[in-house]
């Protein structure tokens, strides 16, 4: 041994304590099992029954061919920047320009690139406590300590818990309407309390839209609406959509983040330039050619509200609260079944040819030993004797796929 490896104090990056989300887990799984059982009917990923209109792919394809595919501005394309102005002017009266807008390689990287322009060392940020596992990857990579809040019991979020788990270190609030993975819709009551509570504690929101077209129990509001009104560097609502669900283009890897301020943007596009230079041309060309076929979003948006109604058989059997408000997932709570959700997501697999997804990866909560270093991130928490369903695929997938899940929970609440 040499002298530095002997006093080395021990080190290993945060990266490496978290894991790749359990997601992933559940589609190697499954995959796994495809090769042994083909026809399996795969309710565990979002991978929508519909794909997107003929006219995206050929304008792609144009894009590319014609040589449209050189580096562009670090904020994307200023002819689809002015096109999403206007969009998200009409249709979620969100006021912006093209200088705070910032088209990403899918949103999940506009989410990850907000959260590092937000982050700030020893600074908090707001999760609910049963979330998107890549939001939890995402804080804890920007450095971000996440702190959770409750939910009430249609999973909406509850005022009363992000005031008690407040503190003076909480910097953001991440909201997520039509949220993944519960299909809770944030009403407009609670926006408007849970956006004066961040205004007056200082808080920036982050407002994760990707389900924006799949609102069912009303239009769908975006939280930023409510200060279309306010000069832009007193603003404090940054809003992420995405073109993966709307019209299914879900491998073209297109969404969009509408930041706040001035000096948001700022930091945005250091980040930005840090991580991609700059988003691809010809699948922006692509992002065009779907906001003028955005006609068949009413459909898809139809079809989607449809296979929810088909979940209803869940509500009867008691295993969900409700049918979602919104976007393409419920958790459904088998706990009465004895099993945990990663027993129970097995079982149903193995004995029953359905991949539903446990809902211990949704409900993580990181460790940190006093030094601040974190523990290896492990699934479990609140939505452990859950499962998460998709319910954006093929009718009558989604029905047999339903119907053989409250199979299994009356079998084993028999037993
Ligand atoms: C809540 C939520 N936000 C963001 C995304 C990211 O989508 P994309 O990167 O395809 O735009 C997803 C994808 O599943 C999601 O469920």
């Amino acid at each position: 041994m040499n002298q530095m490896t002997q006093t080395a104090p021990p080190w290993f990056a945060r990266a490496s304590a978290i894991p790749s989300s359990w997601l992933y887990e559940s589609f190697r799984l499954a995959n796994e099992r495809e090769r042994e059982r083909p026809g399996l009917i795969k309710l565990h990923v979002g991978e929508p029954a519909f794909g997107p209109p003929d006219s995206v792919a050929k304008e792609f394809a144009a894009a590319a061919v014609e040589g449209r595919a050189r580096y562009i501005d670090v904020q994307g394309l200023m002819e689809l920047r002015e096109r999403l102005v206007d969009k998200l002017d009409t249709v979620n009266h969100i006021d912006t320009e093209p200088s705070r807008l910032f088209v990403s390689p899918g949103s999940c990287q506009g989410l990850s690139s907000l959260m590092r322009s937000l982050a700030d060392s020893g600074a908090e940020i707001l999760l609910p406590e049963i979330h998107w596992p890549v939001h939890l990857q995402q804080v804890l990579l920007a450095g971000f300590r996440p702190v959770f809040y409750k939910l009430d019991e249609h999973f909406a979020p509850d005022p009363e818990s992000i005031r008690q788990v407040a503190g003076p270190a909480t910097r953001v609030l991440l909201l997520n309407t039509p949220s993944n993975p519960t299909g809770a819709v944030i009403g407009l009551p609670l926006q408007r309390t849970l956006y004066e509570m961040a205004d007056e504690h200082g808080w920036q929101i982050i407002s994760d839209e990707a389900y924006e077209d799949f609102a069912f129990s009303g239009p769908h509001l975006s939280i930023a609406a409510l200060e279309r009104d306010r000069p832009a560097p007193e603003r404090i609502v940054n809003s992420v959509f995405t073109f993966s669900k709307g019209l299914a283009m879900t491998g073209y890897r297109l969404g969009y983040v509408a930041v706040s301020r001035p000096g948001t943007a700022t930091a945005m596009r250091t980040v930005q330039e840090s991580c991609i230079i700059a988003p691809s041309a010809p699948v922006q060309y692509a992002g065009l050619a779907a906001l003028d076929a955005s006609g068949a979003l009413a459909g898809n948006h139809d079809f989607v509200r449809g296979n929810r109604d088909a979940l209803s058989p869940l509500v009867d059997e008691g295993l969900l609260p409700a049918l979602p408000g919104g976007g393409w997932y419920a958790m459904a709570d088998i706990s009465s079944t004895g099993l945990t959700g990663e027993e129970f997501s097995a079982e149903l697999m193995l004995h029953h040819d359905v991949v539903v997804v446990p809902g211990s990866g949704f409900s993580a909560r990181p460790e940190f030993a006093p030094d601040g270093s974190m523990r290896p991130l492990k699934p479990g928490g609140v939505a452990s004797g859950m499962v998460r369903i998709a319910f954006c695929v093929d009718r009558g997938q989604l029905t047999t796929g339903v119907e053989r899940l409250i199979g299994l929970v009356r079998e084993k609440r028999e037993q």
